[in-house]
């Protein structure tokens, strides 16, 4: 073995390979996750519903706040782009979207600058597929709909409660 003198930590380019080992989000986390991305963009309005098919549940979260300018950001783990504020307050990890990673999901959202719908399946989420950013007219906000296992409402309304 080589001695070396100084070693120091990294993420290697292959973590994004393994995010669906990584973050395995329950329904708990993934709203705690997306109830604060619309926090943090100032809505004052989140609207979630959920469509019930025979073996697994379609949930929409929607708010009204700033929209995403890049969404690049949203699919770069550890990369964050909220204001210089909201990163001093709360210093955001850049990872909590990933709480959906694995999971068949749709982004649509509006902001000043970008409107945009996406999808992003299978091996769009290990970076190993690209992700079609379609153009896209709706009122400012985000709205983010995942696909996740079949639930009972009460299931969800005290999950939805608990975030
Ligand atoms: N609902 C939303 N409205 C506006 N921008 C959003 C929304 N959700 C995500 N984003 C953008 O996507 C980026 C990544 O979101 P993500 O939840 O992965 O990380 P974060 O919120 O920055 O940090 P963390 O969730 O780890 O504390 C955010 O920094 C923000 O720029
Ligand atoms: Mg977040």
């Amino acid at each position: 073995m080589n001695t070396t003198a100084k070693l120091r930590a990294r993420v290697s380019p292959e973590a994004i390979s393994k995010v669906t080992r990584i973050f395995n989000g329950s329904l708990d986390d993934i709203f705690n996750e997306l109830l604060q991305n619309a926090r943090r963009a100032g809505a004052s309005m989140v609207a979630i519903s959920a469509l019930h098919l025979e073996d697994a549940c379609v949930i929409t979260v929607s708010d009204d706040g700033a929209g995403i300018d890049d969404p690049a950001n949203l699919v770069s783990l550890g990369q964050s782009d909220w204001s210089d504020e909201c990163r001093a307050r709360e210093d955001p990890a850049g990872m909590g979207f990933f709480s959906l990673a694995g999971r068949d999901t749709v982004v649509s959202s509006a902001s000043a600058t970008a409107s945009f719908s996406l999808a992003i399946t299978g091996p769009a989420w290990t970076g190993e597929a690209d992700i079609d950013v379609l153009p896209w007219q709706g009122p400012r906000g985000t709205t983010i709909s995942f696909t996740f296992d079949a639930i009972r409402d009460g299931h969800l309304d005290r999950a939805v409660k608990a975030a």
